[in-house]
């Protein structure tokens, strides 16, 4: 009985120990972040480069957006939580450098992966859409719409 009971605290106190020295808490990737400063990336024409949303709306591979209705210019908030929740499964909150979505479309001499069928679409990670990437990925917020 006693040395039940030992093993109950023993067992309580390394439970406790152990959140104490856990990692760090990962950042949260923010959706309003997403919405204003991440999809437009998405849609937006880079210099001798095809736009990610051509090759990849509702494309059969994991980075699948989803189809915008004709003629709109931005994706419904249903249709944003949806793209939200494929994209957030392609990075590592807190670690752009592991984040396949940032190391697909960069070139290989700046740490990208060594092919995309897309292209070198960041050619180094100075590039400021890549930039913008990195900063969601590390728990970047907007708290006010507009911002
Ligand atoms: C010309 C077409 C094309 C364009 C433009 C393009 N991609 Fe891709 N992308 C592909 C294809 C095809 C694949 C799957 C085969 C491969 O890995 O190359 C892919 C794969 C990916 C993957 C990996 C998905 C998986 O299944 O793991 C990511 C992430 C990605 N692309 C990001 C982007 C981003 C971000 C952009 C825009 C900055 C972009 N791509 C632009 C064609 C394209």
């Amino acid at each position: 009985m006693r040395s039940a009971c030992l093993m109950i605290i023993a067992t309580t106190f390394c439970v406790a120990i152990g959140s104490v020295s856990s990692q760090p808490k990962l950042p949260s990737l923010d959706l309003a972040f997403f919405v204003r400063r991440v999809e437009p990336i998405f849609l937006e024409k880079r210099l001798s480069h095809t736009r990610c949303y051509v090759c990849h709306v509702e494309s059969n591979n994991a980075f699948r957006l989803e189809k915008l209705a004709p003629g709109s210019k931005s994706w419904t908030d249903e249709q944003s939580r949806r793209n939200f929740e494929t994209v957030s499964i392609l990075v590592n909150p807190g670690d752009p450098a592991t984040s396949r979505l940032l190391l697909h479309p960069l070139a290989p001499e700046a740490g990208g992966d060594v092919f995309h069928s897309g292209g070198r679409q960041f050619a180094s990670k100075a590039d400021p859409a890549w930039k913008t990437l990195a900063a969601w990925v590390n728990g970047a917020k907007l708290d006010a719409p507009g911002k």
